[in-house]
């Protein structure tokens, strides 16, 4: 597992819970340690919610090792990669493994939009590179969205799907194209629903409303914006909208806005809602 951001630590704790074996590496050491911290939590959280029995958790830490450099990884058979979503940091990271791992590796991004198919490209396994997409939080979320490249094998398809299955997901398989099924239908809406604010249809307490009550959804679309990242909002906005070249898709000029001031959700402790304590006024 590459990655210790909150995919990242979710996918590992996962993994852990359902008899995996975990390597796991971060570039910071830090967020590493932050994550191994975490996992321990949800894991103690499983034993008291009954999800794991008390014998297991101290086993499934055990199956953790936390790496300090990729060429740990010259073993492992199945690569989960949950980094920053930037290409090119991505391609140099599976670059740098596609020379370390054994050829009949898998490798698998979580990417939530860009290209399997582009950084499959980047490899000399492209068969074997998949999309294993993961919903936050990932403990909870039920859905793995398993996306084939161009190239990528049946076989890898396969593996990929039976990875999720064991981990008591439910995988459904795409194909790529930008925003794969998921981000595709669910962005667009978010980003309306920032039009409606925008264009003072109404506050977004009354969108989420909306959308919770009316819709049955459990969070509104702005409550979850700020729960995934308006950053990550506006970011798959614009992987939809250089895809596609279709208008329909351009980012909110709000959305744009809230990003380039710093108000990027619950994770910066202010977005469409406050979230710092004590609330910040204005
Ligand atoms: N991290 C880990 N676990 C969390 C969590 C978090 N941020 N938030 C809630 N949970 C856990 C709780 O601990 C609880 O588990 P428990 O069984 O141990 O008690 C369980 O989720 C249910 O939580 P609550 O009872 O407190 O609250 P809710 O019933 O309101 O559920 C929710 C919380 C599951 C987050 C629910 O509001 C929900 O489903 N929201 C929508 C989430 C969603 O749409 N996610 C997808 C985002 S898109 C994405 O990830 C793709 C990317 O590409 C952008």
């Amino acid at each position: 597992m590459i990655g210790a951001g909150a995919m990242g630590h979710g996918i590992a704790h996962t993994l852990l819970r359902h008899g995996y074996a975990v390597k796991f590496f971060d570039a910071s050491p830090k967020a590493l340690e932050s994550a191994k911290a975490r996992i321990a939590r949800g894991l103690e959280r499983d034993v008291e919610k009954g999800r794991l029995a008390k014998d297991e958790e101290e086993k499934a830490l055990a199956r953790l090792t936390l790496a300090s450099h990729l060429e740990s990884f010259s073993e492992s058979d199945f690569m989960i990669e949950a980094i920053t979503e930037n290409f090119e940091v991505k391609a140099g990271v599976f670059g740098a493994l596609d020379k370390i791992c054994g050829d009949s590796a898998i490798f698998a991004s979580n990417t939530s939009s860009i290209s399997i198919s582009r950084l499959a490209a980047t490899t000399r396994r492209a068969s074997r590179f998949v999309g294993l997409h993961f919903f936050n939080p990932v403990p909870v979320m039920k859905l793995v969205e398993v996306v084939a490249g161009l190239v990528t094998s049946q076989q890898t398809v396969e593996a990929a799907v039976a990875l999720a299955q064991s981990l008591d997901k439910t995988p459904v398989c795409v194909q790529d194209f930008p925003g794969f099924v998921s981000n595709r239908v669910l962005m667009p809406m978010i980003n309306e629903a920032v039009f409606c604010v925008m264009e003072g249809v109404a506050e977004p307490q009354a969108v989420d409303e909306v959308m919770k009550l009316g819709m049955n959804h459990p969070m509104g679309p702005l409550e979850l914006a700020d729960f995934i990242g308006l950053d990550v909002c506006r970011d798959i906005m614009r992987v939809l909208y250089d895809g596609f070249h279709d208008s329909k898709y351009r980012p909110c000029p709000l959305l744009e806005k809230m990003v380039s001031a710093g108000r990027l959700g619950r994770k910066s402790g202010r977005g469409f809602y406050d979230y710092s304590s004590p609330p910040v006024l204005s």
